[in-house]
């Protein structure tokens, strides 16, 4: 009998309970035996198992998070690591492990496959800034609490007569502040992919001040303000900036205050867009690919991720998908341009 292995890695997001239930109901189906690892790679360097079966996975269909908790932890920073990986697999007796993550997670799993684990892989980034697939879980639920708060914000905003600023999450690719100020009318938005234009944005709020007594930024918290220095930035395991100290809405918000003249405010809605219960669009692609994993072990085909491709979910090889991020292009951008009128 199969004996299957599934772990969560890297930032959690709305959608991961409902993966994980896919991928453990669709386990029953095939016959293998299930085990739940906690927290991501951490949990396979110590051994840190859970049971995971139809009785763990009943009910959690709505919840945010993961059951099984998760890391950032990246084994190849450790010395020994790998090999602790490749012990421990041995010694759970694992055939095949399931990896759910974003690129960072992906890309150790796909490593590992290339050292000869059986793995398969879940794509999931509220960032949606994995290649391969067209959108990942976890990025419905937290634009939609993004694009919520923006509509709050502009209540206040409103009634203050000021500018609000709002800082979203996406620390390389900005795809979560692209959508969030679409859908919430934003009058400008910034993203880590484009230098900001300062001086065509105040000219902008200046103008859509006087008409509607108030305007609307969003910023992603991976923008660069040209000129400012913000808070020194510390690296995670996998090398990419930990965003905390740098304040973009904060430098963002004096700047406009300054050039305006118009009194602004900043909020950062931060974690709060990461946690809860997952929208109807992140649980029914959440249990999609959680189920193509299954079927994936089951065909053999390791190296592999299952992924999203129009209305399809179809395997992907990893390789691919974590060569290279999924950042904004030109042609978003330019439609996102048009709303700043
Ligand atoms: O998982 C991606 C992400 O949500 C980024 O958008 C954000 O910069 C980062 O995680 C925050 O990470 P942490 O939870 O470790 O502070």
């Amino acid at each position: 009998m199969t004996k299957m292995a599934v772990l969560t890695g890297g930032g959690d997001c709305p959608g991961l309970n409902p993966a994980i239930r896919g991928c453990i109901m669709r386990s029953i189906d095939h016959g293998f035996e299930t085990i739940g690892i906690q927290e991501g790679w951490k949990g396979l360097l110590n051994g840190m198992t859970q049971p995971l079966g139809l009785k763990e996975v009943e009910e959690i269909i709505d919840r945010g998070g993961t059951i099984l908790g998760t890391s950032r932890t990246n084994p190849y920073k450790i010395e020994g690591g790998v090999d602790k990986v490749k012990e421990n697999l041995k010694k759970l007796k694992i055939d095949a492990l399931v990896v759910m993550g974003g690129e960072d997670t992906l890309g150790v799993a796909n490593k590992l496959f290339k050292e000869g684990i059986k793995v398969v892989g879940v794509p999931k980034t509220m960032d949606n800034d994995l290649s391969s697939t067209d959108y990942t879980f976890g990025f419905d639920t937290s634009v939609t609490r993004a694009m919520d708060t923006a509509s709050v914000l502009i209540d206040t905003g409103r009634s203050h007569r000021r500018i609000m600023i709002l800082e979203v999450m996406g620390r390389h690719a900005g795809w979560v502040a692209l959508y969030t100020g679409i859908a919430s009318g934003a009058d400008w938005t910034l993203i880590p992919e484009r230098e900001p234009e300062i001086d065509k944005m105040c000219e902008e709020l200046k103008k859509v001040h006087k008409i509607k007594k108030y305007g609307l930024v969003i910023v992603s918290e991976g923008t660069k303000i040209p000129g400012s220095e913000g808070g020194k930035e510390e690296l995670d395991a996998f090398g990419h900036m930990i965003l905390k100290k740098r304040g973009v809405g904060s430098q963002l918000a004096e700047i406009i205050e300054e050039k305006t003249g118009i009194e602004t405010r900043v909020s950062v809605i931060g974690h709060m867009q990461r946690g809860g219960s997952p929208t109807l669009f992140d649980r029914i692609l959440g249990l999609r690919v959680g189920v193509k994993a299954a079927d994936l072990v089951a065909e053999g085909k390791f190296g592999q991720m299952a992924a999203l491709k129009g209305n399809e979910i179809i395997g992907v090889f990893l390789d691919k998908a974590v060569g290279e991020l999924k950042v904004v292009n030109d042609e978003w951008w330019k439609f996102a341009e048009i709303f700043f009128k």
